[in-house]
């Protein structure tokens, strides 16, 4: 029997693909972006191997030294195709009402009106890949699947590295099993005969990266970048994946999660909530401080996304849906983060930053543990650079939201459950935000309510992981305000819900802390050390969990006092304890206000418990 073809293309899937509704969508898809050619990725090394060699071809990759950085690329992306693109993310859902106040919303009928034209022909003198992946384990209850249509081979490769990609998906798919469709171009098709000109085709006018979370599927144009791209990631694991939490009762939440063993062997499983670029990566690795925590251990389930699902025991499970790291590389070294070094030995994609003389990779940081700059390097542009360079303009060697890709496997401290199809039971939530004043060190919710009135109200100074001023605090409610598919307020009420969804079943619920490594004294500088001292916060919140710590009662919630915390080996005085724990009324009373403005422009649907919280709050501080 011939192979089935479309106007000369080759639609036919491999046998091992029997997924009608799947088969279906790609001969539809190809039918509408017309590649010259369709890849059913398998997964394979040999794929992975065959499709980083042709990116080496084309100039997408550099091949690293491999005697410095074996099985490693680095890619230069185009200088305007580095970040998310938040203005040009939308939600549409069928209702305005329901994408809410946080997120660009166009009606799905107009949206699919604008998105038709330009990917009609999309992908003329490309490839589309077919890359079908699970988030989460193969085969989790808590898991879902997706399949990317991609014309890029850097997405095929990344999502090697990310996901849980290839062959055994389609197992799991079935012939009726249910995906997320996934389409994504860089928009930037050639014409017949045609060779790009550029080694990192995008869009540089024209991005959407949109999402319909009534019929879960996944647009994105223009862009080649992680966020924007990888669509596993951010696109489904968070927007959609939180519109699924809300139907079907569990969370889609910006989180890391690790475990934290103590040395008689107890283990503890936490999820904790930073913005991007605050440390999310760095506290999933976490090694514990020589003196004062002997035969303590910090293991990584995930560094960025967690789906936690409460369990008929009573208990939150979660699960990391990705399957590797795809973390920022600057501001990374031996002392911020040495599991994530040691990960970064071999078998790498770099994006975005600087590559050394001798054929390796360099990023602002790594001095740190050379003691010394590269004399020369070129920089993520392709441009030569050295420190006079950088002194007379500024130039950066790595793009601050330069990155890594490496497959979770790599990481030194992996949990020994990471893949548990069951997940892990989850005993606390952390909050936290990069604010400079105001936020104490930690603070312990007295309720559940509290705690989702901390997460909700949370304030960060922005980074360079999206387009935009840094610098600037904004309200960024449980670190998911880029990343929440649907009307914030409906997600507080979720959460809210959660409660009495786990009291019916008797559990205790886990704890929920806010913490704010960040704050700076009088001399503009960081008071808390950070990095691997967190673990002295770490101890605290399980001495809680254990009820060994007393904590003393402040208007926010419940700190430490300075006795309660393990100080051996740090030189941290009761002053300085002081300076990162304090409440300052008049900041406070100021903080408060912001949190009026934040809360007017989330009306719609607000839950009034949030504002009979800010009213108790406030009355405390003023007691
Ligand atoms: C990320 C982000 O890439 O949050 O994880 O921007
Ligand atoms: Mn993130």
């Amino acid at each position: 029997m011939n192979a089935p073809t479309m106007q000369g293309l080759d639609i036919q899937a491999p046998a091992y693909v029997k997924n009608a509704k799947l088969i279906a969508w790609v001969a539809d898809m190809a039918a509408l972006c017309k590649p010259d050619s369709i890849v059913w990725c398998d997964g394979s090394k040999e794929e992975y191997d065959r499709l980083c060699e042709q990116l080496v071809q084309a100039g997408t990759f550099k091949k690293l030294n491999p005697a410095k950085r074996p099985g490693s690329f680095l890619a230069w992306s185009d200088p305007s195709d580095v970040a998310r693109v938040e203005d040009r993310t939308y939600i549409c859902s069928a209702k305005k009402e329901d994408a809410g106040p946080t997120n660009n919303w166009m009606d799905p009928a107009e949206m699919r009106a604008t998105l038709q034209p330009l990917f009609d022909g999309c992908m003329k003198g490309r490839t589309m890949y077919v890359v079908p992946f699970s988030m989460g384990p193969l085969g989790s209850h808590i898991a879902h699947i997706g399949v990317e249509l991609t014309d890029s081979a850097y997405v095929a490769v990344n999502q090697r590295l990310m996901t849980r990609m290839g062959k055994a998906v389609y197992d799991v798919l079935g012939v009726d099993g249910e995906f997320v469709p996934c389409m994504h171009t860089v928009g930037a098709p050639l014409a017949a005969g045609e060779k790009d000109t550029t080694s990192w085709p995008c869009n540089p006018k024209v991005k959407y990266i949109v999402h319909y979370p009534e019929t879960r599927e996944i647009w994105s144009y223009g862009s080649g970048y992680g966020g924007n791209a990888l669509l596993g990631k951010k696109c489904l694991a968070l927007r959609i994946a939180s519109t699924m939490g809300r139907d079907q009762g569990w969370l889609a939440e910006h989180m890391l999660i690790l475990g934290v063993t103590n040395p008689e062997g107890k283990k503890y499983h936490v999820a904790a909530a930073f913005p991007s670029a605050c440390g999310k990566t760095n506290f999933s690795m976490l090694v514990p401080p020589e003196a004062g925590f002997a035969g303590w251990k910090v293991t990584t389930i995930g560094d960025d996304i967690a789906w936690i699902k409460p369990h008929a025991d009573g208990k939150m499970y979660a699960i990391n849906p990705e399957a590797g790291y795809f973390g920022v590389a600057p501001g990374t070294n031996m002392h911020t983060n040495p599991n994530c070094m040691r990960s970064l030995d071999k078998d790498v994609i770099f994006t975005n930053v600087a590559l050394t003389d001798d054929g390796d990779v360099w990023w602002e940081g790594m001095e740190k543990d050379t003691g010394v700059i590269p004399d020369h390097l070129i920089d993520w542009q392709g441009k030569d650079w050295t420190p006079q360079i950088a002194k007379e303009t500024g130039a950066k060697a790595a793009h601050p939201n330069s990155r890594f890709t490496v497959a979770a496997t790599n990481n030194p401290a992996l949990d020994p459950q990471w893949d548990d199809a069951n997940g892990v039971a989850i005993d606390a939530f952390i909050f936290g935000g990069r604010r400079s004043t105001t936020v104490p060190l930690v603070t312990e919710a007295r309720t559940w309510m509290e705690g989702v009135y901390m997460a909700a109200t949370m304030g960060s100074e922005t980074t360079a992981a999206a387009f935009g001023a840094q610098g600037v605090v904004r309200r960024d409610p449980f670190a998911m305000l880029p990343f929440c598919g649907y009307n914030m307020s409906d997600y507080f009420q979720h959460w809210l819900d959660m409660e009495h969804k786990l009291e019916e079943t008797g559990h205790t619920l886990p704890k929920i802390f806010c913490v704010n490594w960040f704050r700076k004294g009088e001399d503009g500088k960081f008071v808390w050390p950070g990095y691997g001292e967190n673990m002295r916060v770490l101890k605290w919140m399980i001495d809680r969990i254990e009820g060994q710590a007393q904590g003393q009662d402040t208007m926010f919630g419940v700190t430490p006092t300075y006795a309660e915390i393990n100080w051996k080996g740090l030189d941290f005085t009761a002053q300085q304890f002081a300076t990162v724990t304090s409440i300052d009324k008049a900041a406070w009373v100021e903080e408060f206000k912001l949190h009026t403005e934040h809360f007017d422009k989330l009306a719609y649907h607000l839950p009034q418990a949030l504002l009979d919280t800010k009213a108790a709050l406030e009355k405390r501080l003023a007691a």
